[in-house]
Formats: C-alpha cells, sequence, structure tokens
C-alpha cells in the first residue's frame, strides 16, 4: 500500500489518455481485435500502476455502409445490427480484463451534434469545401481508392461519382512536415512512419479527402444537405476529442495522448487525423503507435472479409483469459506481424505457465524438505557476499529497472523478457545453491537467505506480471500471502517486506494442465 505521502505525489501525476480505435461492428469481434484492445489493456494498467491518471477509451465505430449493407442483408435496421453487436464487443472485454473506464458509441446524439460543428466550423474557414468526388471505393476498408481491387484488403471496389466535401489535407502539408520533424516518435514505428511518408506525405503525392457519400443513408447528415451524410472515417476519428473526458485530455497541453491502432489504418491517424487537429486549432496526440497484424498460416492479414479468422470468444471458452493476453505480448513480437494458432497457444502456456512459472513456484513452495522447513516463514533479508544470491539479486534489481524502462519506450514484448529472464534466473540459482543440500548440510545461514532472495525473485515476477497477467499475478500474491496491493513501485526492491510471512504451501500445481 502507498502511504500518505506517496499518495499525494501520485495525485499530483500527468494524466494519461489512451485509445483503441473504434471497432466496426458489422459483425463479432476476431482475434485481431481482441490483440489491439489486450495491448491497450496492458499499457494502461501498467500506466496506473505508476501513478498516471489513466483515462482508458475504446468504442463502436457505428455507422458507415458496411454496417448499412449487411443490416439491409439481414433484414433488420443499421442501428439494431450494431447494438446487438456491441453487446458482443462488451462482452468480449470483459471476458479478456479489459477494463476500459468509456465505450464511445458513434450513434450517440452528442456525437452527431459534435460532429456537425467540427464540419461546420471547417466548412466556414474554408477548410472544408465542395468538389465532386470521381474514382472508386472500398467499402470492406470504408476507403476511398484509385484501384479496382483494394490494395489493401483486395476486395472489389465500386465505382463513385458524385459532388462531394472535401477536407483541405494538402493545405497542411507544410504543417504536418514540421511536426513530424519536431517529434520523430510521433508516430511508431519507423517503419510505418517511412511508409506514409513514402507514400502520401509527398508534396506530388498529399491529396484533399473527399469527407461525404451521397448514395448511402447509415451516418450523419451533412448540415444544409439533404441527402449527404459525412464520410465514417471524418466522424469516426472525431471520438477521440467528442467524449467529455477525451475533450479534457485535449485541452490540457500536459496530458499525455496515446492512439493504439493497427498497421492498417496508420494513414488515418497520423495524417487526416493530425489535418483535422490543426484545422480545428487543438494539439496533437503524443504518440500514435502502430501495432503489427495478426497473419493467418498463408501470411495474409487476418480478417472478416477474408473468412480466416478466430473467434476470441470460442477460445475464451476453453482457455483462460491470462494465457490469452500473455501470448499476445510474449509471442507476437510488439511492433511487429505475428502468428497465431491453438497449438502455439498451447505450447506456451506448457512453457511459460506450467514448466517455468508454475514449477519454480512449487520448487520453492513445496519442494520436500523445504515445504517443512521453518513451517514456511520467509526469513530475513541480509547482503551477503555468496556470489550466486549477489548475482541474484542484482540480477533481480535490473530487472525491474529494465522493465518499467522498457514499458515505457513501448517495447512490450522485451519488458515480457525480462520476467521471463528472472525466472531463468530463479530456476538456475535453485540449481547452482541446491537448497536441500543446504538443508542437509545444515548450512542455515545460507538457506535462510536463498530462501528469502528466491521468495522475494517470485514477488517481483508476480507484480511485473501483474498489467499482463492479472489473475496469474493474484495467485502467485496468495501463494505468498501477499494481496496485489501489498507491492508498487515504491517497496518492490524492498527484500524484507515479505520477511516473516508464511507462505502457502502447494499441494496442487499453480496452473493446472489445460
Ligand atoms: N473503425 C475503424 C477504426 C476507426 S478509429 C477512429 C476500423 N475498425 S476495424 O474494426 O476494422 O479495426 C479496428 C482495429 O483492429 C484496427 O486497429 C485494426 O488495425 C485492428 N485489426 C483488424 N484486423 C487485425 C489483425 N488481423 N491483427 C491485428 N489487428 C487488427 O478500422
Amino acid at each position: 500500500m502507498y502511504n500518505k505521502e506517496q499518495k499525494n505525489n501520485l495525485m499530483k501525476q500527468k494524466s494519461f489518455y489512451l485509445t483503441t480505435p473504434i471497432f466496426y461492428p458489422n459483425d463479432k469481434l476476431h482475434l485481431g481485435h481482441a490483440y489491439n484492445a489486450t495491448i491497450a489493456d496492458i499499457i494502461a494498467r501498467y500506466k496506473k500502476s505508476k501513478g498516471y491518471q489513466v483515462y482508458f477509451q475504446t468504442g463502436s465505430d457505428d455507422h458507415g455502409e458496411k454496417i448499412e449493407k449487411k443490416a439491409l442483408s439481414l433484414g433488420i435496421s443499421s442501428q439494431e445490427l450494431v447494438d446487438k453487436n456491441v453487446e458482443l464487443f462488451k462482452k468480449l472485454w470483459q471476458k479478456l480484463g479489459i477494463e476500459y473506464d468509456f465505450f464511445y458509441r458513434t450513434s450517440s446524439l452528442s456525437h452527431k451534434e459534435k460532429v456537425q460543428n467540427i464540419f461546420q466550423q471547417l466548412f466556414k474557414q474554408s477548410t472544408i469545401y465542395l468538389g465532386k468526388y470521381q474514382g472508386n471505393y472500398c467499402i470492406a476498408c470504408e476507403d476511398y481508392v484509385k484501384e479496382k481491387v483494394c490494395p489493401n484488403c483486395h476486395s472489389e471496389t465500386k465505382i463513385l461519382e458524385e459532388p462531394a466535401y472535401f477536407l483541405k489535407v494538402s493545405q497542411y502539408y507544410q504543417q504536418l512536415l514540421d511536426y513530424y520533424q519536431k517529434n520523430p516518435d510521433f508516430l511508431i514505428p519507423t517503419a510505418a512512419k517511412k511508409e506514409l511518408f513514402a507514400n502520401f506525405l509527398q508534396k506530388d503525392k498529399i491529396q484533399d479527402l473527399c469527407i461525404t457519400r451521397s448514395d448511402i443513408k447509415w451516418g450523419i447528415p451533412v448540415p444544409d444537405e439533404s441527402k449527404m451524410i459525412i464520410y465514417v472515417w471524418f466522424e469516426a476519428l472525431c471520438n477521440y476529442l467528442n467524449s467529455e473526458k477525451g475533450e479534457k485530455m485535449f485541452a490540457n497541453e500536459d496530458s499525455e495522448i496515446i492512439h493504439l491502432i493497427g498497421k492498417d489504418i496508420v494513414r488515418f491517424h497520423a495524417l487526416y487525423w493530425p489535418v483535422i487537429l490543426f484545422a480545428l486549432g487543438r494539439r496533437l496526440p503524443d504518440k500514435v503507435i502502430a501495432h503489427g497484424l495478426l497473419l493467418d498460416p498463408k501470411g495474409e492479414k487476418a480478417s472478416k472479409s477474408k473468412g480466416n479468422v478466430v473467434d476470441p470468444l470460442k477460445l475464451l471458452e476453453k482457455y483462460p483469459q491470462d494465457l490469452l493476453r500473455t501470448y499476445f505480448i510474449a509471442k507476437i513480437s510488439f511492433l511487429q506481424d505475428g502468428n497465431f494458432n491453438e497449438d502455439l497457444l498451447k505450447e506456451f502456456y506448457r512453457d511459460f505457465f506450467i514448466n517455468n512459472l508454475g514449477n519454480l513456484c512449487q520448487r520453492v513452495g513445496k519442494g520436500k524438505i523445504i515445504e517443512l522447513y521453518e513451517n514456511g516463514i520467509v526469513p530475513n533479508f541480509a547482503e551477503t557476499k555468496n556470489v550466486y544470491l549477489w548475482n541474484y539479486y542484482q540480477t533481480c534489481l535490473t530487472v525491474i529497472e529494465n522493465y518499467q524502462q522498457k514499458m515505457d519506450n513501448y517495447q512490450l514484448t522485451s519488458a515480457f523478457q525480462e520476467i521471463e529472464n528472472l525466472l531463468n534466473a530463479s530456476n538456475k540459482l535453485i540449481q547452482e545453491l541446491a537448497p536441500w543440500n543446504l538443508f542437509a548440510n545444515k548450512k542455515t545461514k545460507l538457506l535462510n537467505l536463498t530462501l528469502n532472495y528466491l521468495r522475494n525473485g517470485i514477488r517481483i515476477i508476480a507484480f511485473l506480471l501483474t498489467p499482463i497477467a492479472p489473475s496469474s499475478s493474484k495467485v502467485i500474491f496468495e501463494y505468498l500471502n501477499l494481496s496485489p496491493d501489498d507491492c508498487n513501485w515504491e517497496n518492490i526492491k524492498n527484500f524484507q517486506l515479505i520477511a516473516g510471512k508464511k507462505i502457502k504451501f502447494l499441494k496442487e500445481p499453480l496452473f493446472p494442465p489445460l
């Protein structure tokens, strides 16, 4: 627990606003969507543990042609369709342990009003102008494209030719370049930035964006126009600003704003969204993080339109929430594309949860001799010259530092590897010092220290795992006779913290076979 002074210090800390994209509720969500929200949740939980005042927003992108068409095919209204699917989204978030603060819906009345105001304001200042769109449109991506076949999702596109309003993206070209120059880490990873610059952010390539549609009805009407609705991406991006708390975050230069997105929607977040914010005279987010995509075995992006997706709700009926969460961070190298299949998931459970983490707790909590030794009371901490213990202690301290540094820099998979480093060091220490031999040879002092160090190692592992695998870390804390609240960043290096506590003997493995 934090004391009063620590709490006050934490209260003064920065606000942290984290968003997922808002998801299309034309259907239920697949594993790729679950990946995005889980990573966001891990970041949000970590930031909370650091004392940030976190505001975590997710939601649904209710409008657009894709949804209108789907509802029509089902013979229900678009509103009915999205309401039904949003319930499934919320169920999935609950099963995955996604602790969001607000679920934003673009079919809400307040969103409509705010978007129309934004549209009008930009029109009055001539950032929006009336023109004519001539080109193709991909319904699956809700994107204006030039090609007959969508370069992104490969579905067939339709031809559009209609009067339309445009956003003057080109007017902000120089301002964008300057912004990127001053804030080189605004968009990560570098590969995403390179691609954006190569394909869109160039003098001869930058184009104004068509932001209205005339051939569909399911959307927000353009003010003073009878037939037009506002392009779904234009209004969807405004969700970040339009929520009550989001608005406050954007009004505050000091708050940290992060959009976590998949790399397939970089252009919208790192080109159009900054332009809308520039035009509104608002600050920009601090960072757009574009993660990789979950691919199918053929190396293609998993997507509903390709029919190669995995249903996360079904997976969660069979496997623990923490397994999926931990797999995402451990096995899909953050910011790179990754693979998923059930065999890999099961293999990871065996390797990490059973053979590594579970086994370590078992060895330190149940080994025959150790079980009887001092009735499981954790001995006192002391520094020692024993080279194995000294090295182990240093490893613990280094892991704590490295983990934070990496989490702070969004090197998530690498941060997870720090936990694995400590696990490996713990198992190695058991081999090196063989506590059962220390017991047999009556080397009591060394045995006491070894048990203190190892149980603290496990405490540190449990703490570092908290944002990633909250239930599993709770189970380990229980085994150490601690509550998750007993540990924090202030006392994590204190090896005396658990001295005198009686650990629980493990009759059953902490992580049973699946
Ligand atoms: N509605 C838009 C976002 C508007 S935000 C102002 C949208 N929705 S989506 O449902 O199609 O995608 C939502 C998120 O899921 C995106 O970040 C997208 O990158 C991500 N993913 C979709 N398929 C994915 C994978 N196969 N793998 C990882 N993430 C994937 O785009």
